[in-house]
């Protein structure tokens, strides 16, 4: 078979003289390369797509379930078959929890700060999965304040975030893990976007970006034993981690706690003008639909091929995940023209 019989099968016209020959095998590897892109998309579409078997075996424990994406996810996985056991912070919570769901979904009290209670729960869950372990632990709680600037911390606004977000998911997962090792299943650790973008001070970015490295540690040293870990990145939802009357009740605390020098350095209208942005902000990102996150912890769950990383909601696909990789000053130079100035800025 000569080449023009080939460019004429494809669609080509037949070439004669030599630059239209280069350009018609042009034609060809791009049609090779289009080809190959389509049957690799058609291929990792259908693998995303396949689902493990007897679900309704199969135990999930998630953390931080009172309200938000732990709530709706424990009510999702109990009406998909899973037995649920979900960790609540209070009773209240466990109640509410209880009675929406079917007979099978467990509650247990958790606080994932206190080593005590942690060794706790795990002992219970042990009894309750027996020999076959734990398919899934979605470490789920978390909380985001004191948020603001990062000089009107202390120490301890940093440490009361870190100890849920961070020790509390390395401890949790720690203590589960010979578990998830005996069913050979997964880890899904929520992290955030502004665990690839620092964009606050305080405590939580710091806590999601080391979730987001403890996981990427996690993964390479257990998939030996078919574990498998997986990263959560939710944009920006309304729960209450983003509520504004928290947020703001604690900025004025922050304030309060400041020396009159430092006051004088941000000047009078600096709290006002920072609340005012913030608000401004989280009323346009902040999405209502929890399903969005939820979807993609219950795929990390079920799919025979779960993802490494999920980044959920529009403004995480198509504006903090693309820009994380863009350089610092573009992100340097995006919140100074966003931020309120202080008085005394040079
Ligand atoms: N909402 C967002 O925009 C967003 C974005 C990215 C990532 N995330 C992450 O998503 C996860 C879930 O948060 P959410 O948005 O669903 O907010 P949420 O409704 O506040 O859920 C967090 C849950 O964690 C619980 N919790 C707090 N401290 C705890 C502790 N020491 N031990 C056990 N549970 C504790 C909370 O209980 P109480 O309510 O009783 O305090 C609450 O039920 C968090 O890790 C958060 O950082 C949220």
């Amino acid at each position: 078979m000569n080449m023009d019989s080939v460019y004429q099968y494809l669609g080509f016209q037949a070439q004669t003289s030599d630059d239209s020959e280069t350009l018609s095998r042009d034609n060809l590897w791009l049609f090779g390369v289009a080809t190959f892109a389509v049957l690799w998309a058609i291929a990792w579409l259908y693998r995303d797509s396949l689902e493990i078997q007897d679900v309704n075996k199969k135990h999930v424990f998630v953390t931080g379930c009172d309200t938000g994406f732990g709530n709706l996810l424990c009510r999702r996985l109990d009406r998909r078959g899973f037995r649920v056991i979900a960790g609540c912070l209070t009773e209240k919570g466990a109640d509410d929890l209880k009675r929406t769901t079917g007979p099978h979904l467990k509650t247990v009290l958790l606080d994932v700060t206190s080593t005590a209670s942690i060794q706790k729960a795990m002992v219970w869950t042990r009894q309750e999965v027996g020999e076959k372990g734990l398919w899934g632990l979605v470490n789920n709680a978390g909380r985001s304040l004191p948020m603001g600037p990062s000089e009107w911390m202390r120490l301890e606004d940093f440490n009361s975030t870190l100890k849920v977000n961070m020790t509390g998911v390395i401890e949790m997962t720690i203590t589960f893990l010979p578990l998830i090792k005996q069913a050979q299943g997964r880890i899904v650790n929520v992290a955030s976007v502004l665990g690839r973008v620092a964009a606050n001070g305080g405590g939580y970015c710091i806590s999601k970006f080391a979730v987001e490295s403890f996981s990427d540690c996690l993964r390479r040293d257990i998939h030996y034993f078919g574990v498998k870990v997986c990263i959560i990145e939710p944009g920006f939802f309304k729960t209450g981690v983003t509520s504004l009357d928290p947020l703001e009740r604690e900025l004025h605390r922050l304030w309060n706690q400041l020396t009159s020098e430092v006051k004088a350095s941000y000047g009078d209208k600096y709290l006002d003008n920072y609340i005012q942005i913030q608000r401004l902000i989280m009323n346009a990102v902040c999405d209502s639909d929890l399903s969005k996150v939820t979807n993609c912890m219950e795929h990390a769950l079920l799919s025979a091929y779960p993802r490494t990383r999920y980044s959920a909601g529009w403004d995480a696909k198509l504006w903090w995940i693309p820009l994380s990789y863009m350089p610092s000053c573009v992100i340097d130079i995006g919140l100074k023209l966003v931020m309120p100035r202080p008085a005394k800025s040079v």
